[in-house]
């Protein structure tokens, strides 16, 4: 079969916040076509890949992709023409270089993304076989943990919820996925019913998670156990906690605003504060913990709470090789946030997640707030056998589309599947 590229079109869409995003649509000379659309973070790192945007103010507030989809359309098109698009590391390596910067500046991680993973999809279904058996470099697959956002917080809440961004549950104790994803909704709906007696509203976030202006940054996690309990599941055992403060978001001149709390913390404070919190509550990882410029602050929080727990680092590494390797080498984090975006193709993001692995890291893939129904993360986690997902609540079309589509895959892999369970996480 002839995998060889024959058009490349990009388009402007709408994510799931309303804000434009690039799809791209690819035909091979075998006529197979497919697509692919690239999400978009609101709590970004400093350091991310340049997501491209028109700043024309005259349309969308000026978050318009036409500048974006046109690079697609009128450079990377006519020279990604004719490619074999079942080599992926030419077809990536070959828009790094059209690109020329070392952020992806000039065309647009949005634009090269969307390319990189639409022409992934195309050789698959060229084959006629799932994608993530196409991007899967052996047959021992893994199913992940789920980790669910359900309670958001930070910028993801428009109405000044908690100062913590996410707060995720995971049922790790779970025998397979279906099983983990039932657990989950369930507590989830508990914890609906936990906020409806406390009064508290239970409209969503950006996330698909309940968002409501709590006490305190710890009462969602008293919640959130009792959520799991009234589920019928044992805290810790069944289900676990990951957390997601988002601190760069809280960080000014190297301390740590808590506004629900009216507390500034230190560095130091802050990682007593979480170090209390992992005493207190069945927690399996934080991210994010100390800001992406922190570093000092990360490897206090490392040497702390490092053999106990998963520490993950988001905004501080961005799925970049390079600040990985610094991470890995400074004894800072011990797992790592996976988003395709932050660095802009699928070859680059499968060298960051080798290199956590060889460390011995635990790797987490990850959804951004900005989605589309394209459930492209869930193949690359089982194809990756990265062991770990967070992609939002079970609520929101765009982020139960992720769930779902694992719950296929899961189907179709019967007994050659194991769930990643427990063991996903280091400590
Ligand atoms: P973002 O947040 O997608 O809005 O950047 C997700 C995260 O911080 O993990
Ligand atoms: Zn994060």
């Amino acid at each position: 079969m002839d995998s060889s590229i024959k058009t490349i079109h990009a388009r402007e869409i709408l994510d799931s916040r309303g804000n434009p995003t690039v799809e791209v649509d690819i035909v091979l000379e075998n006529d197979t076509r497919a697509r692919a659309a690239v999400p978009s973070g609101a709590s970004t790192g400093k350091h991310e890949a340049i997501e491209l945007r028109d700043h024309d103010k005259k349309r969308f507030g000026g978050r318009g992709v036409l500048t974006a989809v046109a690079n697609v359309n009128t450079i990377i098109a006519p020279a990604l023409s004719g490619m074999n698009a079942g080599d992926q590391e030419q077809i990536d390596h070959t828009m790094i270089t059209l690109d020329g910067t070392p952020n992806k500046a000039r065309l647009g991680a949005n634009a090269i993304l969307g390319v990189s993973m639409a022409a992934a999809r195309a050789v698959a279904l060229s084959r006629d076989i799932p994608l993530y058996e196409y991007l899967g470099s052996d047959h021992r697959y893994l199913l992940p943990v789920p980790m669910m956002n359900v309670l958001n917080g930070g910028v993801h809440a428009q109405w000044q919820g908690a100062d913590f961004q996410e707060y995720m549950i995971v049922p790790c104790g779970a025998p397979d996925f279906h099983t983990a994803l039932q657990w989950g909704a369930e507590t989830y709906h508990a914890l609906q019913d936990l906020l409806k007696k406390k009064k508290y509203p239970t409209a969503v976030g950006d996330e698909g998670g309940f968002a409501p202006k709590v006490a305190s940054n710890e009462e969602p996690l008293e919640l959130i156990t009792l959520a799991i309990r009234q589920a019928g599941y044992r805290p810790g055992t069944d289900i676990g906690i990951s957390l997601d403060p988002a601190s760069s978001g809280f960080c000014h001149a190297g301390k740590y605003e808590l506004k629900h709390e009216g507390k500034t913390l230190a560095p130091e404070e802050l990682v007593r504060y979480y170090t209390r919190l992992v005493d207190t509550y069945p927690i399996l990882s934080i991210e994010d913990g100390l800001a992406e410029d922190d570093w000092t602050g990360w490897k206090l929080l490392t040497k702390e709470l490092g053999t106990r727990i998963e520490l993950i680092g988001d905004d501080i590494f961005v799925t970049s090789p390079e600040l990985v390797k610094r991470g890995i080498e400074a004894g800072v984090a011990n797992s790592v946030l996976i988003k395709l975006n932050q660095i802009g193709t699928v070859t680059e993001t499968r060298s960051t997640i080798d290199l956590a692995r060889g460390a011995g890291w635990g790797i987490n893939v990850s959804h951004r707030s900005g989605e589309t129904v394209d459930s492209f993360i869930a193949d690359f986690t089982v194809a990756t056998s990265a062991g770990k997902l967070k992609t939002g609540a079970p609520c929101r079309g765009e982020r139960v589309e992720k769930y779902n589509e694992l719950l296929r895959i899961e189907e179709e892999l019967g007994g050659r599947a194991a769930y990643a369970g427990r063991k996903a996480f280091v400590r």
